[in-house]
């Protein structure tokens, strides 16, 4: 798996709107990727990033909400257990959609269960923000974005930004 060129993939890229892999081989070359997405969710200042959003169409994403003393987590093949409570809308934006927000409903409380980078299997809940990036980011492992779920005034506001990026990605980025 090469990664030496690990950068942020943006809208419209099919990569954002594929199906990811689920991850078979736990090896240096997915600890490197993983690293390597660290330090992109850290350049651009998020608190989420998966793997589609470099370019791999696998199942694995990052979360580090960057509370004090929160070091970074990896997701391996996710799954969401359960969701319950209040459906809660807050504003979201995606690092793949630069510039563009947008209020989204999610469940307030989340349990998952993933995979770590040794393949070891951990559960987690949260009713906090991490409950919110978990389920954002597992979005992306299915190829659904912000833009799919964002309040439709937010979608309409964002129209114009979003035809920009689109425009980028066909004059070749
Ligand atoms: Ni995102």
């Amino acid at each position: 798996m090469s990664t030496s060129s690990c950068h942020l993939v943006l809208h419209p890229d099919p990569v954002l709107r594929a199906k990811a892999e689920p991850v078979e081989v736990f090896d240096e070359g997915l600890k490197t990727l993983a690293e390597e997405m660290i330090r992109v969710r850290k350049e651009h200042a998020g608190i989420g990033l998966a793997a589609p959003q470099v370019g791999h169409s696998i199942r694995m994403f990052v979360c580090n909400t960057e509370e004090e003393g929160e070091e970074d987590r990896i997701f391996v093949n996710p799954e969401i257990l359960e969701t319950s409570g209040d459906l809660e809308w807050a504003e979201e934006g995606c690092l793949s959609l630069p510039e563009i927000h947008g209020s989204v409903r999610r469940p307030s409380f989340v349990r998952i269960r993933a995979q770590d980078l040794d393949g070891n299997t951990f559960e987690l809940e949260s009713d906090d923000l991490h409950a919110r990036v978990w389920l954002h980011e597992n979005d992306h492992l299915d190829g659904v974005m912000i833009l799919d779920r964002m309040r439709p005034l937010d979608r309409l506001a964002s129209r114009r930004a979003v035809k920009h990026l689109e425009s980028i990605y066909q004059s070749g980025g």
